[in-house]
């Protein structure tokens, strides 16, 4: 078995390095998939199918862990909007085979090149030339991110030059809408926007490749440290153009504690010691900070906050187009985001809905890329949960249950809180929701409509409304720090805000319209579509005419709410 298993690893490896290189040539490509999945269905099916299911479930710190190793094997080459594919290739593969590769545009042209093996790197490196400028200085620090130069005249307009580049960023709301209007169920609108929204496999091999070029600055002066990325980038509702939260981890160099040795002696290394855990931070971000604005070749814009209540550098890395946000020792956000990708595993429906609730709040304003009043897409996020947790019956367990199942491993307290929860998918039993994304969806706005946010609070870690412990306006408790709440930043307008416009997205969901076929025209926005457009949703109380059939009671009694409040 072992025999067979590794032939077909050897197999499926070469035959992906001349997938790269026959790119092209369709008849041959054929071919090779075919044995490929030959192979595949011959030996070893049990074997892949066992494989499948599990990674169908890898847990986060696996898809990281992976990711990590792509991206150190990786290095990213500025090139010609006119390089020629074929040639780019014959040329790299001069240092090793490359398992993948990628163009895309953001400022100037580039390329992302995965290499097989690590060594590859070096005999490139060995190779690479220091640029030669005339009359500006060049600072010596040597990356991954390299220019491919070119001595030979520039291939005619004629000559097969020029690549497929990968879209980096998401498409505009409008052609979003337009794209959504010709679907045919609000279901399939639903998963059309996650489809359209989420972040390829380049965009994310890109996120952990600026991770791995951001270690290596910092491995200057910690070379055991780790660069993780956190937040939307990796818990699986991240939206093409998001930022990238990035946790500098140093804890594989503090953890490190002396065993008693038999014979009473140890060494033990001097360290400084500071006045607080938040003044090491502050000190570790402000020198790393400067290093990144000083050698970081492509990071501009570097500022150093460093007195926020989570102390952050926060720079544009230009090659990949990403803002990023540097933190140190902020490891509940690490768990939230471990929590929040466990849950968007669980059900597909969970980021969908949260993929769509997301866009939706930013169409209509509810959520901004300013920090302000707004509430932000954790807290909505969190809100979504929330509400899934009270299906009845719930498509989510709540972080309690969660917490339940965890093993001895799973065991994990943070500054005194206890973030533990069960990391093994196969222990969580869901129960049997079948409900429908249309159904949900609209269910959510009436839920959020009615909700009484003067008196309760948000909380998925029990699953049900909680008395407000304090006067905020809108209370969500912090999942991992239950004394905190996540939405204190939120005002009394916003929150109304909110309220009206999920009371109105509720009502115009109802109206049940379909799409028209428009002959030659766009379709007329519909169902969600329609939702997305701020202009639809506000003032739907003036239309009331061309609904095409009654609301129900409650709906009527959530417009006189509405009038009321008003
Ligand atoms: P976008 O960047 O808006 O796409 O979403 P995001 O989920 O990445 O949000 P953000 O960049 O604001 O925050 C990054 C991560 O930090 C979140 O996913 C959370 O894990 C965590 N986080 C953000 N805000 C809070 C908060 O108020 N409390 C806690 N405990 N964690 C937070
Ligand atoms: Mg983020």
């Amino acid at each position: 078995m072992r025999l067979s298993a590794s032939f077909e690893a050897a197999m499926a490896s070469s035959l992906a390095v001349c997938r790269l290189n026959m790119k092209g040539r369709g008849s041959l490509l054929k071919f090779l998939q075919k044995v490929d999945t030959f192979l595949h269905r011959t030996i070893g099916t049990n074997v892949v199918a066992a494989q499948e299911e599990r990674e169908g479930c890898k847990s986060l710190y696996a898809v990281e862990a992976e990711r990590q190793e792509q991206a150190e094997r990786s290095v990213l080459i500025s090139c010609h909007s006119r390089t020629n594919e074929k040639k780019f290739l014959n040329f790299l593969s001069r240092y090793g085979d490359i398992n993948k590769y990628f163009f895309y545009e953001s400022y100037g042209m580039y390329a992302l090149v995965e290499f097989t093996n690590q060594e590859s790197l070096s005999s490139l490196f060995e190779e690479a030339a220091i640029p030669s400028v005339s009359h500006e200085s060049i600072v010596p620090f040597k990356s991954r991110l390299l220019s491919l130069r070119n001595l030979s005249p520039m291939e005619s307009p004629n000559h097969q030059v020029g690549q497929q580049c990968q879209l980096q960023t998401s498409i505009p709301i409008n052609k979003l809408i337009q794209r959504l209007s010709r679907e045919e169920s609000i279901d399939q609108q639903i998963t059309s926007l996650t489809d359209v929204y989420q972040l390829t496999e380049e965009n994310s091999r890109l996120r952990f490749l600026v991770c791995s070029l951001l270690k290596d600055i910092a491995a200057a002066y910690f070379p055991d440290c780790t660069i993780k990325a956190f937040g939307s980038s990796v818990n699986g509702f991240g939206k093409l153009g998001c930022d990238l939260d990035m946790f500098l981890d140093l804890d594989g160099i503090s953890e490190k504690c002396a065993k008693m040795p038999r014979s009473g002696l140890w060494l033990e290394y001097q360290m400084k010691q500071a006045i607080s855990e938040r003044a090491v931070t502050q000190s570790i971000l402000s020198v790393i900070g400067d290093c990144v604005d000083q050698f970081g070749p492509g990071c501009v814009g570097v500022q150093k906050i460093l007195n926020a209540r989570c102390p952050l550098v926060r720079f544009t890395h230009q090659p990949s187009g990403f803002q990023c946000d540097l933190t140190a020792n902020n490891r509940v956000a690490i768990k939230s985001t471990e929590l929040l990708y466990l849950y968007g595993e669980l059900d597909p429906r969970v980021r969908h809905l949260v993929f769509t609730v997301r866009c939706w709040a930013r169409a209509h304003g509810i959520t901004s890329s300013i920090p302000g009043a707004w509430i932000t897409n954790f807290s909505l996020t969190v809100m979504v949960l929330f509400f899934l947790q009270r299906r009845s019956p719930p498509i989510i367990p709540t972080l309690d249950n969660l917490r339940d199942l965890a093993g001895p491993t799973d065991k994990s307290v943070i500054e005194g809180n206890d973030c533990t929860f069960v990391s093994d998918f196969s222990k969580i039993q869901l129960q049997s929701n079948t409900e429908t994304l249309e159904k949900l969806l609209c269910e959510f706005f009436e839920f959020y409509a009615t909700f009484a946010f003067n008196k309760m609070s948000i909380s998925i870690r029990k699953g049900k409304e909680q008395n407000k412990p304090e006067m905020a306006p809108l209370h969500i408790q912090n999942p991992f720090e239950s004394s905190l709440n996540v939405s204190k930043n939120v005002n009394v307008t916003q929150l109304d805000r909110f309220v009206a416009v999920c009371q109105e997205s509720s009502w115009l969901l109802q109206q049940r319209e379909t799409s028209t076929p428009n002959e030659g025209k766009a379709p007329t926005p519909w169902g969600l579509a329609a939702l997305l457009m701020p202009s639809k949703v506000a003032g739907i109380k003036g239309r009331k005419t061309r609904r095409r059939e009654p609301a129900s009671e409650r709906i009527k009694s959530l417009l006189e709410s509405l009038k009321t409040t008003n």
